[in-house]
């Protein structure tokens, strides 16, 4: 695909070399997310950030990577402050709030919404996450954290070996970070969830497919030792009928230090999509975790901003005026990366 003017609406979209240069561009960011230095690229250019579900980092880290190349951000945020809630189509929507902006991200809680958007939308749309089906910039941020991570353990990508844990049903992120790992070589994936909350069938199977070695299981402590990464994820409550029936599932996987000394080979980095579900009630990654330098969840916010900014410019074709229309920064930057 060419990425000037295009959709990010699933990561099937892509091929591998694609992959490849979304990361090189990501590391070109670098500067700018870290505030050595600011760019103006995008002065004039406005991001319609349009968010139909609850979301903190993804919408604000979209917000933010737009602000650091010099762009200005419009937000709609829940579906009664906007005139869907009048009855108005995502057709017509598309097409308003495309004569308002130059880019648009949308979250929407029905799968396929944004891709109905975007249909009709005149400027490019990437998908913040739709429904149960994909959340395509968070796997990108994961694979592209699972990289940088693995370099400091001279391992790759190809022959890596990941646990996914939690509610595998729903969650988008886990769907969309298979789809992406099925362009790579020979990968371990372990499955662990709730029988009721196994990954998708067409998912695993074109994991096998891709000749990857799935492991499917319920039972978490035997399943999470001789791995490179751990990834958990948050029960999905709001897809569920009621929060009594998700109520089921809450705490049935617990990582924390204790059971990551015993089982967990000494360098299995830990992940999370986040928001992690703090609750007693939940808690599937443990704040005894926080110190433990594995813990790879606050880097992969962190490099939500630089996949992100890599997309606008590359979407908006900027990547190479970037650095042209940038400057130092004025103001004191220092000490958070
Ligand atoms: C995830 C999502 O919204 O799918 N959050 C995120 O964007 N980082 C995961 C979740 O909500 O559990």
């Amino acid at each position: 695909m060419g990425f000037r003017g295009s959709h990010i609406l699933s990561i099937t979209q892509f091929e591998r070399a694609e992959i490849e240069h979304i990361f090189s561009v990501a590391d070109r960011m670098e500067p700018y997310a870290h505030r050595q230095r600011a760019s103006k690229v995008l002065d004039g250019a406005i991001l319609g950030n349009m968010f139909f579900e609850p979301s903190t980092r993804t919408r604000v880290s979209f917000g933010c990577a737009f602000n650091l190349l010099g762009g200005e951000v419009r937000e709609t945020t829940g579906i009664k402050n906007s005139a869907i809630a009048k009855g108005e189509s995502l057709y017509d929507t598309a097409r308003v709030l495309s004569g308002y902006s130059d880019a648009i991200v949308m979250r929407h809680p029905e799968s396929g919404s944004v891709a109905e958007f975007a249909a009709a939308s005149r400027v490019p749309v990437i998908n913040g996450g739709d429904g149960a089906n994909e959340h395509p910039t968070q796997a990108l941020l994961d694979l592209y954290t699972i990289k940088k991570e693995l370099l400091s353990h001279d391992r790759t990508v190809d022959g890596l070996r990941i646990a996914m844990i939690g509610d595998l049903k729903y969650g988008r992120t886990v769907h969309s970070l298979c789809k992406l790992l099925s362009l790579y070589d020979n990968i371990k994936l372990v499955l662990i969830s709730p029988k009721e909350l196994q990954m998708p069938a067409e998912v695993v199977e074109n994991l096998r497919e891709a000749g990857h070695e799935v492991v499917v299981s319920d039972q978490l402590e035997e399943n999470i030792q001789h791995l490179d990464i751990v990834y958990s994820t948050r029960i999905q409550e709001e897809r569920f009928s009621s929060p009594e029936e998700a109520d089921l599932y809450r705490g049935r996987f617990r990582l924390n230090q204790t059971i990551y000394t015993k089982y967990c080979e000494p360098n299995t980095v830990i992940m999370h999509p986040l928001p992690r579900d703090s609750r007693v009630a939940a808690n599937e990654l443990d704040n005894d975790l926080n110190e433990n330098p594995n813990l790879a969840i606050f880097r992969q916010t962190d490099n939500g901003v630089l996949v992100r900014m890599a997309l606008f410019a590359l979407v908006l074709d900027v990547v190479d005026l970037v650095d042209k229309y940038s400057h130092d920064v004025r103001w004191y930057a220092g000490g958070r990366f």
